[in-house]
């Protein structure tokens, strides 16, 4: 995992800090539209949520919703059951496809901020995962940082500065995903508080 974790960074390590800055960045807007807008769950959804940190989007989701959450820090893991108890099943450590024989198949599997801190074998590992866990007509969802041309230049300093250290620009991403899933659908989205791009796509197999 590339992932800068001295100086500053490495205080986002904590479960509480990181919910905090998220919530300053204006997480909660951007969790709402991806809810409403890209996930759209459907009553009694079935969602794996890959490198899920502490879950926080699970309180977006609406009642009914059937979430796994897998993540390789134990802090999150631990804060996201001490949140949400039986809300979700939280499991700390790499996902493998071996692992996916114990879950049903999912109508989305997520990676929320998950690639920008992947190298691009474990990124095609990830869409791989992701297909094998796919129910028919399901949907891996991405969304992460990206260099962009015509960008604020204080979304690009800010993104440049990310803890994750492959950020891509949007092409970068979509070939990583297209190597797996042969339908890739992306969209990127700037937001002014505070300034920040996104990269996000939809993937069908
Ligand atoms: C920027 S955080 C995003 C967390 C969460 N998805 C969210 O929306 O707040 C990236 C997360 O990916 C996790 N991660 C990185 N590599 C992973 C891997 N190979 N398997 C599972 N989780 C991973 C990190 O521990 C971290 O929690």
């Amino acid at each position: 995992v590339a992932q800068t974790t001295s100086g500053l960074r490495s205080l986002l390590s904590n479960p509480l800090v990181y919910d905090a800055f998220q919530s300053v960045m204006g997480a909660s807007r951007g969790r709402r539209f991806f809810v409403d807008e890209v996930i759209r769950p459907g009553k009694g959804a079935r969602i794996l949520d890959i490198g899920c940190g502490t879950a926080d989007i699970l309180g977006f989701l609406p009642p009914g919703v059937e979430y796994w959450g897998y993540d390789i820090s134990p802090e999150y893991i631990e804060s996201a059951r001490s949140r949400f108890g039986s809300r979700g099943v939280f499991q700390c450590g790499n996902l493998e496809v071996t692992g996916l024989a114990a879950l049903p198949p999912m109508d989305a599997v997520l990676g929320i901020g998950v690639l920008h801190h992947l190298e691009d074998e474990e990124a095609i590992r990830f869409f791989r995962l992701g297909k094998e866990a796919l129910a028919p007509g399901g949907r891996v969802i991405t969304i992460d940082p990206v260099f962009a041309a015509g960008q604020n230049p204080l979304a690009k300093y800010l993104i440049s500065h990310d803890r994750g250290r492959n950020v891509r620009e949007a092409e970068g991403y979509r070939r990583l995903a297209s190597e797996v899933l042969p339908t890739v659908r992306g969209t990127v989205r700037h937001t002014r508080w505070i300034p920040y791009t996104h990269w996000i796509m939809e993937c069908f197999s």
